[in-house]
């Protein structure tokens, strides 16, 4: 029977956490395996708001911080373990290190030990690949009026440095989103066919 695996890409805004998410899946699914995919916010109530609240400048990061944490608990408790339960590959397009990261710089009321506290009911993913990339190309490939509130340079350079601190950290892997899409990928699927084969 197949094990589970939980894979989850982070990065900055347009980093390509959602094109690589998909890639992969057809990439795995290609070669027989049962692939779930997935993002965050989720599809859930709550991932709506926190979608419309993106558009939200008024809207306090603690509460941001609360909302992606109940979000990502009802997610993980309702679809992700039941998934990883029935032997599938789970691929989350973002989870806990986008709380961490976005959430804590920008506000010192929150602690990187704080976002893990509320964040303390869900399962952590086998594999997490930090897709790295200079804002400034990031935002580069965005339209202006389709922004969201933390798409902007100097927040992004936050962001970019705090997820490289943490994946030292913690042991991330680290993959450069600068390069072209076909390279990327190749580098993504190397790290989990070498985690699939170090399974069996
Ligand atoms: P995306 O759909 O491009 O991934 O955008 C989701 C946005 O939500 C992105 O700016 C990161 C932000 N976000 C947080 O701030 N905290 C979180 O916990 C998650 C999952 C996303």
């Amino acid at each position: 029977m197949q094990k589970s695996l939980f894979i989850v890409l982070e990065g900055g805004d347009a980093a390509g956490t959602t094109t690589h998410s998909h890639l992969l899946k057809g990439f795995l699914e290609g070669k027989g395996f049962k692939v779930h995919l997935t993002q965050e916010p989720s599809q859930s109530k709550i991932g709506k708001l926190l979608r419309e609240f993106l558009k939200n400048k008024d809207i306090p990061p603690t509460t941001d911080a609360l909302l992606f944490a109940a979000d990502r608990n009802l997610h993980y408790k309702i679809e992700i373990k039941n998934k990883l339960e029935e032997g599938f590959i789970v691929i989350s397009d973002r989870y806990i290190e986008s709380s961490i990261v976005y959430q804590s710089i920008q506000s010192h009321e929150i602690s990187v030990e704080w976002v893990k506290e509320i964040n303390k009911f869900v399962g952590l993913p086998d594999i997490t690949i930090i897709l790295d990339i200079d804002p400034k190309i990031a935002l580069a490939r965005k339209e202006d009026e389709d922004l969201e509130k933390f798409e902007d340079t100097s927040f992004l350079d936050k962001v970019r440095n705090l997820y490289l601190q943490r994946a030292k950290q913690e042991g991330y892997y680290i993959i450069s989103s600068d390069a072209i899409i076909e390279f990327v990928q190749e580098k993504i699927q190397k790290i989990i066919i070498d985690k699939l084969k170090n399974m069996s």
